[in-house]
């Protein structure tokens, strides 16, 4: 029988385990359950992070669905399953191949956790989340990508570096797909409420953006093996906590628009209030030109990756 919240995660590699780990600290839900086709590595991981969470008297426990049909009521369901681009495979390969991963792991959960909030965090992300919602028939409330914390957070880091001061009271904002035109907007970026552009001159501004531009990169080139997981798992955590504890938060998620921002049917980076529903209202920022211009590349390339999808049949059902 279910007590209590649960959360489940697709993936129990580095990403998926920490935001495990991030959610067991916390305590934010009973139970836990990972999905990993390294079966013994997810029992492995389960048992030692319930043991971690009962170090810290937290109730949560940790445990593994064999397969999908285990994973059966969640509240909330994270999908980090995918594969990492391999030596000589083109990103469209790599679309592909997660796609096709999604599209499984997607029906799964639309049978056995079908009042479930999606939060998807494989890449290509704003593609994965256009998949997962045609693929599940849900709500577009109920299916959300996170990028736009992860993003956000790294560029706050970055203006921290920058300044040598403010840390904590940095409010760094970015839009769009999660990609390498991604929209950074200094205009909406402040320290303790001032806004950056008084802080810091043109050229720093444009070092930071383009920093933040690549900074899932800069990462991988220093791990080599792998990319980053602690600020992706910890921005994942920071949205299944929005929706288990109803918080009505204001954050940069990627969804399915519907006409916001003049555009229709794409997903992109925006600011959306989440609570206990997922995606309860979608935040319209007012852009300038060049924002807007920039918005609509990332909106570009999102686009041509569904395109690639279309042109491989692979809404049609066939791979
Ligand atoms: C990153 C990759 C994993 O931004 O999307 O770190």
């Amino acid at each position: 029988m279910k007590q209590g919240k649960r959360v489940g995660i697709v993936g129990a590699g580095n990403v998926g385990a920490t935001v495990a780990y991030s959610l067991a600290m916390l305590g934010s839900c009973h139970e836990i359950i990972l999905r990993d086709n390294k079966l013994d590595v997810a029992r492995g991981k389960a048992l030692d992070m319930s043991q971690a969470a009962s170090a810290v008297r937290s109730h949560t426990v940790v445990k593994v669905a064999e397969t999908m049909e285990d994973m059966v009521d969640c509240n909330v369901v994270v999908v980090t399953a995918g594969s990492p681009r391999l030596p000589g495979m083109s990103r469209d390969d790599l679309l592909m191949i997660n796609a096709n991963i999604t599209k499984e792991v997607i029906q799964g959960i639309a049978k056995y956790s079908p009042d479930a909030i999606i939060i998807m965090v494989s890449n290509p992300l704003d593609a994965m989340v256009h998949v997962a919602l045609k693929e599940s028939g849900f709500d577009r409330s109920r299916v959300l990508g996170m990028a736009g914390i992860l993003d956000s957070s790294r560029m706050a880091a970055f203006i921290q570096e920058k300044l040598g001061y403010g840390g904590g009271q940095i409010r760094a904002s970015v839009m769009g797909g999660h990609g390498d035109d991604m929209v950074p907007l200094p205009r909406y970026s402040t320290v303790a409420g001032v806004p950056l552009t008084d802080l810091l001159t043109e050229s720093e501004i444009v070092e930071i953006v383009d920093r933040t531009r690549h900074g899932g990169a800069e990462i991988v080139a220093h791990l080599k093996t792998g990319s980053a997981y602690y600020a992706p798992a910890k921005s994942t955590a920071i949205m299944v906590e929005a929706i288990l504890k109803d918080t009505k938060q204001i954050h940069p998620c990627a969804v399915y628009l519907e006409g916001e921002y003049g555009y229709n049917d794409v997903v992109s980076g925006v600011p959306v209030m989440i609570g206990a529903n997922g995606a309860e209202k979608i935040i319209e920022v007012t852009l300038n030109e060049a924002e807007q211009s920039m918005f609509k590349n990332s909106c570009a390339s999102v686009q041509e990756l569904i395109d690639t999808l279309h042109k491989n049949n692979f809404f049609d059902g066939e791979k």
